[in-house]
């Protein structure tokens, strides 16, 4: 059965959530489902579904911030790993980054996600020379 791609709509949100706590993406400091929200709301962002028979399997946060494109909360459900789901995740994240004019594609991976860095890697994804420092408001 093929994967399909479609952007999120509000009624997907605790579908999605449930998909990041079964992923392990939340943390006790982030409210997903303000994240879910503040993303859809904002017109720089967006977050593509991947579903599998109607059935949520995957999801991708992305962002372009007029400099850059952001991936955040990449996800594909436990049972359905290895089958190309992330992959097509990160193609039509990407897709949707060029369409709005985004000459690159980043993300911030944990340093000892070694499984996730090696599906970036595996994609092309470089390791870059940089750390990242923030701020909470
Ligand atoms: C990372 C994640 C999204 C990958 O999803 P997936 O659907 O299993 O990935 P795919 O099946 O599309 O794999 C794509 C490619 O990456 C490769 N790959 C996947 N995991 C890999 C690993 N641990 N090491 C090396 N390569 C890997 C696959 O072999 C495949 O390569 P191929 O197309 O040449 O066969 C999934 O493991 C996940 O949800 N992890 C938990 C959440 C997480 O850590 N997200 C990232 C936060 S930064």
């Amino acid at each position: 059965m093929g994967v399909s791609i479609r952007a999120a709509t509000v009624a997907d949100r605790e579908a999605t959530v449930a998909l990041w706590e079964a992923a392990g993406l939340t943390r006790p400091w982030n409210d997903p489902r303000g994240d879910f929200d503040l993303a859809l709301a904002t017109p720089t962002s967006t977050i593509l579904l991947a579903e599998i028979a109607a059935a949520l399997e995957g999801s991708v946060m992305v962002g372009f911030d007029g400099h850059r494109g952001w991936v955040y909360y990449l996800a594909t459900a436990p049972g359905c790993r290895g089958q190309g789901i992330g992959h097509a995740l990160m193609t039509a994240a990407e897709n949707w980054l060029k369409a709005l004019g985004s000459p690159k594609i980043q993300l911030m991976v944990r340093g000892d996600n070694a499984s996730a860095r090696g599906f970036y890697n595996s994609l092309g994804y470089e390791l870059q020379d940089v750390v990242t420092m923030g701020k909470r408001f």
